[in-house]
């Protein structure tokens, strides 16, 4: 039968069916034409994903239903605010978006506490707070709460689910976006699924990668990218009592799920259903390049996988529209780019601008940021950036190989002086970071360390030389004036706005101190706020600027759907690029990325009309120039 004859018949018999109608109700109109529209692109996905399943179609109608009740558990406040967003559909991309991610443990005490944060956030701006991984997760090492032992159940230590609906609540009254984390690729070994796996259930073991016999699972490890080689060689972890392999990407305690079940895929839109009407506002997609498998390919990026995360978009539109997906793909830019699009991550981290406004940091130049940027930075205009200087993770050394070759940088011995770099061992360098994941094989490593200290604040201080300590704050500036500003969501990691520093004190931690992702992972404290409050210190510089650029941004439409030009200087040093709108106009940021002033002219800028502009973030005027000199890591912001 023809493919639309096949979707109507289907989406027909469900409509009939006696559990759908039990669950319809007059409440339910706005759900039924969301179907209707939504439904067709649902079936083709899932034929394409399960294309031999057999009983595909029973769970096409279970997954309907659920979905049904999913949408009747949807609070009203939220029913509506999905109607209103679906008008104003960029919502997200608007000058206004300024992000934070925090761990709830290290910036209050748990959930209740972090309510009596929230007017800190709205002092400094924020207006979407990302709270990292809360839900149940294994004792001791439970990768930052990235192994899940239960999605519908907040870890005990940060309150419980009412403290959570709370607090989303609170969020919203108070004008801010709440953030979770859907961490879909995998479960942690304590998941009451994969208990029951280790118990014998069939059903259960379906819903991982279990292998009686090596030869299975090095069928698929020959292929794959070692993630965290000093957990473990390879990407499977054996079991004694079950005497089986199972597949663990990360940390062998956090086992992949099986999508090729769909079981799998309707159980997981169930728990992001849930997550979803806790309240939250975008969701972020964890690890979501590893979702799908096959055997002999590194088992990352696969065209099912952009499938089976476009389903899940679906159904997100079906029931709630109002809620955005992030991807959290930190791969080749090439691949990047591709999760992005209405029709799957609405939003998405931008690893290239990071990683490079690093590379630019210890090299001085900027020409692989501007090549590659001028290159990968435009997306779809009705997606987002969401741009950011550092995060919980570890930074990876992402560019395109071919860009560099341009440029007659050798990608893997740059990758290795980056790595020396910004380790320290490498002489004259201002940064202090650590190592993180060195593969002896390969010789691939990341580094880990907060962005003060990585901007060279630490060594600074510890040599009270004022000269590099002024150095170290301009660098953090520029960092957040760029991320501010270049068009998108930009997100800042707790501490980074109090310059906090390194904290070493994972290594006295035994469960921790494995994992060097812990150093840029501090906990907040009072010592750190009055030092930012403290006028002549490094961290109150860090503190005010940060917040001076935030209250410009939001102050600025032209940050808001603009289109980004990157400009291609003649000049090494600087990054340049302009903001426009038809209506709004137009502003332009250059940014210097070394300790020498640089000059350059207006022409070269674009800047056509020169008689008047000013720098908004020094609140310089600047009569009649033609050129304009930037001090070390000065960021400008000119309008006229
Ligand atoms: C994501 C998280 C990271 C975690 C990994 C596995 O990349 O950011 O912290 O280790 O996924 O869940
Ligand atoms: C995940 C991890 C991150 C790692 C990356 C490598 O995103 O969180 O630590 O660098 O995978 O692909």
């Amino acid at each position: 039968m023809e493919h639309n004859k096949q979707c109507q018949q289907c989406l027909t018999r469900i409509k009939a069916s006696g559990k759908y109608q039990a669950l319809l109700s007059n409440k339910t109109q706005v759900f039924e034409q969301r179907l209707e529209q939504n439904f067709p692109r649902l079936f083709r996905l899932l034929l394409t994903i399960y294309d031999n399943q057999y009983d595909l179609y029973s769970h096409i109608e279970a997954l309907v239903c659920e979905l049904l009740g999913s949408f009747k558990k949807r609070k009203i406040s939220l029913k509506r605010s999905d109607e209103q967003r679906v008008l104003n559909p960029s919502w997200y991309r608007n000058e206004q978006m300024v992000g934070m991610a925090v761990y709830v443990d290290l910036v209050a005490d748990d959930l209740q506490t972090l309510i009596t944060k929230i007017p800190y956030y709205q002092e400094l701006g924020i207006t979407y707070l990302h709270l990292m991984p809360l839900y149940l997760s294994p004792e001791g090492d439970s990768d930052g709460g990235y192994a899940v032992s239960d999605y519908r159940q907040v870890d005990p230590k940060l309150g419980a689910t009412k403290d959570l609906k709370a607090l989303a609540v609170a969020l919203k009254k108070a004008g801010i976006n709440l953030v979770l984390d859907f961490v879909f690729n995998h479960t942690s070994d304590e998941h009451q699924w994969a208990q029951k796996a280790q118990q014998g259930d069939e059903q259960f073991q379906d819903y991982y990668f279990l292998f009686s016999d090596r030869e299975d699972a090095d069928q698929y490890d020959n292929a794959l990218r070692e993630i965290f080689p000093s957990v473990r060689r390879g990407c499977f972890t054996y079991l004694d009592d079950m005497q089986k392999w199972v597949w663990t990407t990360f940390n062998s305690f956090q086992w992949d799920l099986n999508y090729r079940n769909p079981a799998v895929f309707r159980a997981m839109t169930q728990e992001m259903l849930y997550l979803a009407n806790l309240g939250c506002d975008l969701l972020r997609l964890d690890a979501l390049a590893f979702v799908w498998k096959e055997k002999g390919t590194q088992c990352e990026n696969l065209p099912k996988a952009h499938l089976l995360i476009q389903a899940f978009n679906v159904c997100r539109e079906i029931v709630c529209p109002g809620v955005v997906f992030k991807s959290e793909a930190i791969v080749h830019p090439d691949e990047v780019v591709k999760y992005i699009g209405k029709e799957e991550c609405q939003t998405s981290y931008n690893p290239l601008l990071m990683a490079l406004m690093w590379e630019s940091l210890a090299t001085r130049k900027t020409e692989l940021l501007q090549l590659s940027l001028q290159r990968r930075f435009t997306i779809n205009n009705d997606c987002s950036w969401v741009n950011y200087a550092r995060c919980h993770d570890d930074i990876g050394w992402t560019f395109d190989d071919a860009d560099a070759g341009e440029l007659g940088i050798n990608g893997e011995s740059h990758r290795e002086f980056l790595n020396k770099f910004y380790t320290g061992s490498f002489e004259g360098s201002f940064s202090k970071g650590l190592g993180f994941q060195y593969n002896p094989e390969n010789g691939d490593c990341r580094v880990c360390g907060s962005l003060a200290s990585l901007c060279g604040l630490e060594k600074a201080l510890i040599s009270q030389n004022q000269e590099h300590i002024g150095h170290a704050v301009a660098r953090i500036k520029l960092l957040h004036g760029i991320i501010l500003t270049i068009g998108g969501i930009p997100l800042l990691y707790q501490g980074d706005e109090l310059a906090a520093l390194n904290d070493y004190s994972f290594e006295q931690d035994d469960k921790k101190k494995h994992d060097s992702r812990w150093v840029n992972r501090p906990k907040l404290n009072t010592n750190m706020l009055v030092a930012a409050n403290t006028l002549g210190t490094a961290q109150h510089a860090v503190f005010s600027a940060i917040k001076k650029m935030i209250a410009l941004r939001k102050a600025s439409p032209i940050l808001g759907e603009s289109d980004t030009q990157i400009l291609l200087l003649t000049q090494p040093n600087l990054l340049a690029y302009k903001r426009s709108h038809a209506t709004i106009g137009t502003a332009t940021f250059v940014a210097n990325f070394s300790e020498f002033p640089q000059t350059v002219s207006l022409h070269e800028l674009d800047v056509e009309d020169h008689l008047e502009l000013t720098d908004q973030i020094s609140d310089t005027r600047y009569t009649n120039v033609r050129e304009l000199t930037l001090a070390p890591y000065q960021i400008l912001w000119l309008t006229k």
